[in-house]
């Protein structure tokens, strides 16, 4: 009888390490969801990711530390209420783990002056808060490249709007590695085609955005279905009457995109579906797709918002994963750059 061989223990291949990170700032909003969680959710299995509640970003910003703090919990409670699974994920609160406030120390000290004063968003911000243009609000991009490079990142899922900051991460990452050896892997942006720029229903050449004054412009997650369903009738089109996607009709290109990410549904099924349609008929349907798409997270919201204790197990688990993680990187960088160890 011939002897059979043991099979060969199949050492598993290691996932890609996928990273992105929301700040706590109010509500997430349909706009966070579909250009980034959604797509973080659906990652989870394929890859190797880390997802954490960024408050030190939000500090740029004024906040009030009771609203702060209750802000932090609930959008933690918002991540895993949307899916992120701790069982698969890594997912914590970036204050918890030191080293991103280290290494975007050691970083920003090879980040040049310049390079910062190129970031539009550092434009756009110090130009809506001209009475608090912080060093922090100037060097935020230095902290995201950190958040980022202390985990070896290789893709890093988000919306259109963080694309300069990735690519300021990818070259102080390469200056690094070309200065002092190999140090970070150089990650690669992962803009969805549909999503990656959702705008705001009250004017739709504007970003989606939580900090809008008009609250009709934005939806927020957390939104009750009516709330949802009259800000889409409210939503800003045109006078021509036709669902169709074409330049120069941002609000029902926008609307369009959202039924579109939400149903999986082509721009063309879309046009077919509502042909001969008025808009009315059209924002309702909008309306009512986000808001039933969004229902489980809402109920999951009310269980795991009332659950500190379960909150605080998750947390805390995930920043003990992420030091371990990042120290790795930081000793690494503190090696190469000639620190006494
Ligand atoms: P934040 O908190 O502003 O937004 C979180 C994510 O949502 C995306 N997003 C949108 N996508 C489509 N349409 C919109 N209207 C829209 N608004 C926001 C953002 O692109 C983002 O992906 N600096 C980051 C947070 C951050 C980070 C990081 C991200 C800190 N460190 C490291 C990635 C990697 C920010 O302020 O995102």
């Amino acid at each position: 009888m011939q002897e059979t061989q043991p099979a060969a223990t199949a050492v598993p291949a290691k996932k890609p390490v996928v990273f992105s990170g929301i700040q706590p700032t109010g509500t997430m909003t349909l706009g966070n969801y579909l250009g980034a969680v959604r797509n973080w959710v659906q990652m989870q299995d394929d890859y190797d990711c880390i997802y954490p509640i960024v408050d030190m970003h939000s500090l740029t910003i004024r906040q009030e530390p009771k609203v702060l703090r209750s802000n932090i919990l609930n959008a933690f409670a918002l991540l895993l209420a949307c899916g992120i699974d701790p069982q698969k994920s890594v997912t914590f609160i970036q204050s918890h783990v030191d080293n991103h406030a280290v290494l975007s120390w050691v970083l920003g000290c090879s980040t040049q002056f310049g390079e910062l004063s190129r970031m539009t968003q550092f434009k756009d911000k110090s130009a809506k808060h001209a009475d608090n243009i912080n060093a922090g609000l100037f060097t935020y991009p230095v902290l995201m490249a950190a958040d980022i490079l202390l985990y070896q990142t290789d893709l890093v899922p988000v919306g259109v709007d963080q694309k300069q900051h990735l690519e300021l991460t990818r070259d102080v990452a390469i200056r690094f590695n070309n200065l002092y050896g190999n140090t970070f892997k150089v990650p690669e942006a992962y803009i969805p085609k549909a999503g990656a720029k959702i705008m705001s229903l009250a004017d739709p050449t504007k970003k989606m955005s939580k900090s809008d004054e008009n609250p009709n412009g934005f939806i927020t997650i957390l939104d009750p279905a009516d709330t949802i369903i009259r800000k889409f009738k409210r939503a800003v089109t045109d006078s021509e009457a036709q669902v169709v996607y074409r330049e120069g009709k941002d609000g029902i290109n926008n609307l369009m995109t959202i039924y579109s990410c939400v149903t999986g549904k082509t721009m063309e099924e879309i046009q077919r579906e509502f042909d001969g349609k008025g808009y009315g008929d059209f924002k309702l349907a909008v309306g009512e797709v986000v808001a039933d798409h969004l229902k489980p997270i809402r109920e999951n919201f009310a269980r795991l918002s009332a659950d500190k204790g379960y909150l605080e197990e998750v947390y805390r688990r995930g920043a003990q994963q992420a030091q371990q993680r990042s120290s790795r990187t930081m000793e690494k960088v503190f090696r190469k750059i000639g620190f006494v160890r």
